[in-house]
């Protein structure tokens, strides 16, 4: 009789874990009269992201600390923040991507009233998107009475700009934005852009007419930040550009 050897399963190896100091600025509207910085050891592993830091402080160290997200895979736009300085979506930052020999700075963004800790008021950003008619116009029917059909060299004229999830990530890194709240600002202009080149709308002219304006599409000075800080990697800086040159020729 033969006896078989049996192999023990491995044991896995444990994951590494460490404590990464977060510095965040906390602004409470009913008890301060500035923000101010305050610092939260957590620990994390390295496939963490930053929306997940947020989380384990708010459910076991502090309930009061606020911020918005819903989807937590950069699909809602809801947790645009300043992170080291750069605007991010907290998703989508690996805590393995970030030096956590120093301490993680995290802030709201800029250029938009300070509600409380990481929200901003949206609601300016959100009126400049309404202003340049962000929805599809059409004078006609479609010929067959279902479908506008489109060549793919037509739709990819304004493919980029599809992309968009309106987290405001690039208007409010933008420094015309921060100096003068009444620009347009990017992210309108990249939503304009969607519709002003698709070869099924008839309004171009009248969005091209809004962005004329001293608030539009000359006050971009090429900073290129906003397409620096764009998550979903819209090329924001030369959307604006092709909305410029359609301006000069007088047509998309
Ligand atoms: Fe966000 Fe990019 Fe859209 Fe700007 S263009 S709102 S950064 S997704
Ligand atoms: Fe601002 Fe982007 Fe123009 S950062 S200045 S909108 S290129
Ligand atoms: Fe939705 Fe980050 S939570 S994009």
């Amino acid at each position: 009789m033969t006896t078989a050897t049996i192999t023990p399963p491995a044991v896995p190896e444990a994951i590494e874990s460490f404590t990464v100091t977060l510095m965040i600025r906390r602004f409470n509207p009913e008890v301060d009269a500035e923000p101010h910085w305050q610092d939260f050891d957590v620990e994390l592993y390295a496939t963490d992201r930053v929306l997940d830091a947020l989380h384990k402080i708010k459910w076991e160290q502090d309930g009061t600390l606020s911020f918005r997200r819903s989807c937590a895979h950069g699909i809602c736009g809801s947790d645009a923040m300043r992170i080291n300085g750069r605007n991010r979506l907290a998703c989508k930052t690996l805590i393995k991507d970030l030096d956590i020999t120093k301490p993680v700075y995290v802030e709201a963004i800029k250029g938009l009233p300070l509600e409380k800790d990481l929200i901003v008021d949206m609601e300016p950003f959100f009126e400049s998107f309404k202003a340049v008619q962000p929805f599809l116009v059409s004078q006609q029917a479609p010929k067959d009475g279902k479908e506008r059909i489109q060549t793919v060299a037509q739709r990819e004229r304004f493919d980029d700009t599809t992309k968009c999830i309106l987290c405001a990530a690039c208007t409010s890194s933008c420094p015309v934005f921060w100096t003068d709240g009444q620009y347009f600002g990017p992210a309108a202009i990249v939503n304009a852009h969607r519709f002003i080149f698709d070869s099924r709308d008839d309004n171009a002219a009248v969005r091209l007419d809004i962005l004329n304006d001293e608030e539009g599409v000359w006050r971009c000075r090429t900073t290129f930040n906003c397409t620096e800080a764009c998550p979903r990697g819209i090329q924001v800086t030369q959307a604006i550009a092709e909305v410029k040159q359609a301006m000069m020729r007088g047509k998309p």
